[in-house]
């Protein structure tokens, strides 16, 4: 029997898995291997997220992150999906400038990568800029609450939407709705502050430390895996411990090229 095609990921997908109750799960990725993993297990979306400025590239923060930096690694996570949908994330320093910069940016990642959706962090600030990139007909995944490229205007990572600052969230919130966009990310922010939004919205809410009270979930796959060195946020739960099975590993290779015991016959052409 012929092999069904799988069935890719759409915007409307988004939609009705909020409409119906169905939670969303979306992971970061960077590379074609993890893509290829994540996307066989199911994971609905991959963020090709300038989180790559600490988890790829070796900086501080996702500040010097380029759409150089970003475009290899989009195109390598949209080339290795059959059905998970790709959103390339917008660094900081190429849509701020507004409308027109955002739209030029967009087009980059979606002409030169293959992703799906583009991202970009701010809500009322960023409301101009998304409408823009909508009107051309490419989807656009909002960011609020914590927004990473700010955190020096911000004071660090800061959980946002406490108290008074619930109205300022739900101001940035209908106004990528209204804007246009397809779904929002809320990262680090109170749970029931994550609960008052996505009651309101109609586009679902996706939660990087906003508790369960969201339609969807997103996780750093380094952190996620325990692959990260150091403190993790405490909204992660590890799922695997990479970082110790790499380290045995290479211990175990190292000890065994120093012995001797590697390589055995049967790892050389000797028949
Ligand atoms: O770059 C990234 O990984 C992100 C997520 C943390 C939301 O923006």
């Amino acid at each position: 029997m012929a092999e069904q095609a799988v069935k890719r990921v759409r915007t409307r997908h988004f939609q009705s898995a909020k409409e119906n109750g169905i939670k969303i799960t979306g992971l970061t990725s960077y590379d074609q291997l993890t893509a290829g993993i994540f996307d066989e297990a199911g994971i609905d979306f991959l963020l090709v997220g300038d989180s790559a400025g600490n988890n790829v590239y070796g900086y501080d923060t996702t500040l010097p992150v380029s759409i150089d930096d970003l475009i290899p690694l989009a195109r390598a996570v949209a080339g290795a999906v059959q059905r998970a949908f790709v959103v390339a994330d917008m660094p900081f320093g190429s849509y701020e400038t507004g409308p027109d910069e955002a739209l030029h940016t967009a087009f980059r990642f979606m002409k030169e990568t293959g992703s799906h959706a583009v991202k970009l962090e701010g809500g009322v600030r960023s409301a101009e800029q998304i409408r823009r990139i909508v009107s051309a007909g490419i989807p656009v995944m909002a960011h609020i609450g914590f927004t990473p490229q700010s955190e020096h205007g911000l004071g660090g990572h800061v959980i946002q939407g406490r108290g008074d600052q619930v109205k300022q969230l739900l101001a940035d919130a209908h106004a990528v709705e209204d804007a246009g966009a397809f779904a929002v990310v809320l990262e680090m922010v109170p749970s029931e502050a994550a609960a008052r939004v996505t009651q309101e919205l109609r586009i679902p809410t996706i939660g990087v430390g906003a508790g369960p009270h969201v339609d969807g979930q997103l996780l750093v796959w380094t952190d996620w895996a325990g692959f990260t060195k150091g403190r993790i946020p405490k909204f992660v739960k590890q799922y695997a411990n990479l970082r110790k099975n790499l380290t045995d590993a290479v211990t175990a290779y190292r000890a065994d090229v120093e012995g001797g015991s590697y390589p055995g016959p049967e790892h050389s052409y000797d028949d």
